[in-house]
């Protein structure tokens, strides 16, 4: 006879291919030891070719899932093969978080939440601001832009290198939405109240430009969603030039709250004791 533990395990997952390198598991396993829930969260490489196949198995229940997340590259397949995506996933065409309920596929996508959560709890009272300005339109700064557009915040600039990109965000995500060239930076950056880095600008091995953050409204918060290193060069400066930091952490940890109470029935606490163990992580692994 199976021992009552396994009758009741509920197992959930983070795909993407590779997967290998992703903290979620580690998140994840912290919860369930601390809820001592009779749960996994394990790890599952799935190709691009394999992934609705993988989605058909978590539909049928032959997986044995009850929903996981997902990372690059199978966000936007996620999305669209889910049976409700959620409004922010149709948004945003992509999906980082699915579950099952009452046999249909539910889809959505938690990284504006663990963007906005990050802020909350490390700088309180960030939203009330009336410009922000956001470096990067990659699939990254997607949800940031969402996130802060949904908190009411009146204009959101976004600049990017390649600033095709930005005008495609910037018509995604209606009026309040504007986008610039790199060659604006300044402009855009005076008097805005938060700034937001979603590039890996200054991690490739080349120097990281030099951002003059005094235009910024005074006490502006900057934050980066990169968290490898925790303190990136932007950020660095930033600080330098004495405005308050927010580095990226939190909102991994945060993004992953909403998953976790969807598949294993309880809301999770981001703590010091989870943060210090991904901070260790990141020592030992990169
Ligand atoms: P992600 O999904 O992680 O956001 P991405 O889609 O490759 O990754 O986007 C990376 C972002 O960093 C983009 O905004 C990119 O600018 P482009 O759209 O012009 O490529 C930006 N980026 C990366 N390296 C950069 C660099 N050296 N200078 C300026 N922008 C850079």
């Amino acid at each position: 006879m199976a021992d009552s533990r396994e009758t009741f395990l509920v197992n959930a997952f983070v795909t993407g291919w590779p997967v290998k390198h992703s903290r979620s598991p580690l998140i994840h396993g912290y919860w369930l030891e601390k809820f001592e829930i009779a749960g996994t969260y394990r790890p599952e490489a799935v190709t691009e070719a394999d992934f609705p196949a993988f989605i058909q198995a978590l539909k049928d229940g032959s997986s044995g899932f009850r929903g996981g997340n997902v990372t690059i590259p199978h966000k936007e397949l996620a999305f669209r093969l889910a049976d409700r995506p959620d409004d922010l996933a149709e948004e945003l065409g992509a999906s980082n978080t699915l579950w099952m309920e009452n046999g249909l596929l539910h889809a959505t996508n938690t990284d504006g939440h663990g963007f906005t959560a990050n802020l909350d709890e490390r700088h309180p009272g960030w939203d009330k601001i009336d410009r922000a300005v956001i470096l990067g339109a990659g699939g990254a700064s997607r949800a940031v832009i969402q996130a802060i557009r949904d908190r009411g915040v009146g204009e959101v600039n976004v600049v990017n290198r390649t600033v095709s990109r930005a005008e495609e965000l910037a018509d995604r995500f209606g009026d309040k939405v504007h986008a610039h060239p790199v060659g604006a930076l300044h402009e855009v950056m005076s008097g805005a109240g938060l700034f937001v880095n979603t590039t890996s600008l200054g991690m490739d091995g080349s120097e990281a430009p030099k951002l003059d953050f005094s235009v910024l409204a005074s006490g502006a918060v900057v934050t980066d969603i990169v968290y490898v290193p925790l303190k990136t060069p932007l950020l660095v400066q930033a600080e330098e030039q004495g405005f308050p930091i927010v580095d990226g952490l939190g909102m991994l940890l945060h993004q992953a709250v909403p998953g976790f109470e969807k598949w294993f029935g309880r809301r999770p606490a981001v703590d010091k004791t989870l943060r210090d163990l991904v901070i260790a992580d990141m020592g030992s692994h990169g």
